[in-house]
């Protein structure tokens, strides 16, 4: 089944939703002007505080008994749960209706840039247990995804500036028309929401192509986020600001190795999006981890293949990236020169 993209600038309605619907959505979304009257035009709603917590595992029976009893007089097979919120609410609800009655219809309405750019794309659910990240899971697309842009623009300018890093991924793997520089004239949060549709499809193409992450192609999406995920657990920066950094250095890691020509690497970094996040001390810092903790962090990421080894994406031109097995060794080789390269540029 494919889904629907829709881009609204209301929140939406369906008849279908009057009778045999749920909706369960993040509770800081009450504060969203409009969103308090939507709300009660469903016959049943859960509010969920957004997190990690809300993916633990232990807590998820108590949920599905609160859903459950919510739903009771619902007709499974016409039942819907939509789920509006970021991607902790979005991966908790898409899981909830994956399961559900052995699955309902799903909508989601994603409200963060997250979200709509990537996690409410392509069917990925998933919980956490013990504190490990996504260790339950379904493959459960959406029927509809609706992008609402008064619950999109709620959100600080800054979110737009962080989600700006997804954006420049997309461009990097499928190509500029993906995030068209011209559109940058305007602010972040605007040039996010003209870029989405194509953002989203250049998303879907790749998990088209692997839509349950068997042969390994889907795995492109995750450029930027070897290092991305090291400074996001360290240093504790959002995660599109650190997959940002990730990309910088995966491309400088590119040219390094002469796979990426120094003039493909200038056309990249001429997009102006860039001049948000360059040049910045945080760069530095990002850099200046110890090694032994990047070596702790990058090994218990989950690209990796072997003791030693991991999946690293890497880029030949805008459009072009492809995937290679790397020792951990040299992938700390690589930071101390980026560094050291680093120091002179900044000072
Ligand atoms: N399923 C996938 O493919 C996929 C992909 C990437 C990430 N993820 C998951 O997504 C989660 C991170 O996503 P996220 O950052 O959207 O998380 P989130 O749901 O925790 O939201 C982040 C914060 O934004 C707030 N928020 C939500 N909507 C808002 C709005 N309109 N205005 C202002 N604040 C708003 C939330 O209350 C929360 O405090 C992680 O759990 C990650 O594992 C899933
Ligand atoms: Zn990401």
């Amino acid at each position: 089944m494919k889904t629907k993209i829709i881009r609204t600038s209301r929140a939406p309605w369906d008849s279908n939703w009057k009778a045999d619907s749920l909706l369960i959505y993040d509770r800081y979304l009450l504060k969203v002007p409009g969103f308090r009257g939507w709300l009660k035009r469903f016959p049943a709603s859960y509010g969920v505080k957004a997190g990690e917590e809300l993916k633990d595992i232990s807590a998820f029976p108590g949920h599905l008994s609160r859903i459950s009893r919510l739903t009771s007089e619902m007709a499974s097979r016409r039942m819907t749960i939509l789920v509006a919120g970021g991607g902790s609410v979005g991966d908790f609800g898409g899981f909830v209706a994956s399961i559900y009655k052995r699955g309902v219809r799903l909508v989601h309405l994603p409200t963060t840039w997250l979200a709509a750019i990537d996690s409410s794309h392509g069917g990925k659910t998933a919980l956490n247990v013990e504190g490990a990240k996504n260790q339950i899971g379904t493959f459960y697309p959406a029927s509809e995804v609706y992008l609402v842009k008064p619950f999109l623009m709620a959100q600080p300018p800054e979110r737009a500036v962080e989600a700006t890093g997804e954006a420049l991924k997309m461009m990097i793997l499928k190509g500029s028309a993906f995030f068209p520089p011209r559109i940058f004239t305007k602010d972040p949060s605007e040039a996010l929401w003209t870029a989405l549709p194509k953002l989203i499809q250049g998303k879907m193409s790749i998990v088209e192509k692997d839509p349950t992450e068997t042969s390994g192609f889907r795995h492109l999406l995750n450029l930027g986020h070897t290092m991305g995920h090291v400074f996001e657990a360290e240093l504790k920066m959002p995660h599109g600001l650190s997959v940002t950094y990730g990309l910088i250095f995966a491309l400088i890691y590119s040219r390094s190795r002469r796979d990426c020509s120094e003039k493909d690497l200038a056309a990249i970094f001429s997009h102006p999006a860039w001049r948000m996040f360059l040049p910045s001390a945080l760069h530095l810092r990002s850099l200046s981890i110890p090694p032994s903790r990047i070596r702790t962090l990058l090994l218990k990421d989950k690209k990796r293949t072997s003791r030693q080894l991991l999946r690293f994406i890497f880029v030949r031109k805008m459009g072009k990236p492809f995937i290679r097995e790397i020792g951990v060794d040299e992938i700390l080789d690589e930071v101390a020169r980026q560094k050291r390269l680093l120091k002179v540029v900044y000072g």
